[in-house]
């Protein structure tokens, strides 16, 4: 499956699921000192988290192209080390603005990748907020991953942050088990080894980080997820790393 079929199925999955379909906006952030470089989809919805800004739909699905080179969530160090990282890439997404929450976007998850894309459920491995027991429930008793499959996290791996400051939550992420050969012998979705590539990332926004690091909760919750295109071509296209996919090529 080439990257251009994984991008139509993305927009008309989410599309048959009433999300309005935004286009990715600049890698230079419009009036947001916060922030050098766009990191995230999540990052043109900002004021839409923080309630600053209403928009005539509440759900959105779009595929931002993103840069990781400099400020927080700066991969560069990793590129060029791991068959996953990228400087530049692209990343899929959905949003709910006060609309579904944890529930719905792990549904949702699930279904486009072992319904629409087909991947082996048995190699799947999901991975929650230490605290976040009504995730970790939905994975195991919703969805039906065994619990060996879901990890329990800190919040290194399992809270995500724009920036040092504004909309932040816990988060949950689907990891492949690629096998062995890629890494460790034994290891989970914590180790840095390629064993387990972390496919797609589901925030669940219900703060406002303060520049002294308090977080207020938000007047509303929300959902920002995202999925590396290339990371998901590695997968689908059988191929060792994001530098062989046809996104490369
Ligand atoms: N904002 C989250 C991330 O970048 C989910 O899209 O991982």
């Amino acid at each position: 499956m080439k990257s251009t079929l994984i991008r139509k199925k993305f927009f008309d999955f989410f599309a048959k699921h009433n999300h309005t379909s935004v286009p990715s906006s600049s890698l230079i952030p419009a009036q947001d000192p916060t922030l050098l470089f766009t990191n995230a989809g999540m990052n043109q919805f900002k004021d839409v988290f923080l309630g600053k800004e209403q928009r005539t739909y509440k759900r959105a699905v779009s595929i931002q192209k993103c840069m990781r080179a400099g400020g927080k969530h700066n991969d560069l160090e990793n590129v060029g080390f791991t068959k996953r990282h990228l400087t530049f890439f692209e990343m899929m997404g959905n949003f709910s603005f006060g609309d579904y929450f944890k529930r719905e976007a792990i549904r949702f998850a699930w279904d486009f990748l072992t319904k629409e894309i087909g991947l082996d459920v048995s190699k799947l491995h999901a991975t929650v907020y230490l605290t976040d027991d009504e995730s970790y429930d939905i994975w195991n008793k919703e969805i039906g991953i065994p619990t060996e499959r879901i990890h329990k996290l800190g919040a290194e791996y399992n809270f995500w942050q724009m920036g040092d400051m504004g909309p932040c939550g816990p988060c949950s992420e689907i990891h492949i088990d690629r096998g062995p050969e890629f890494g460790c012998a034994q290891c989970d979705p914590s180790c840095d080894c390629d064993r387990f590539l972390e496919i797609w990332n589901l925030v669940f926004m219900q703060f406002d980080r303060q520049s002294d690091g308090t977080d207020l909760p938000l007047k509303q919750t929300g959902v920002d997820t995202g999925m590396g295109l290339e990371r998901l071509c590695s997968i689908v296209q059988n191929v060792d790393s994001v530098f062989q996919t046809d996104v490369f090529a």
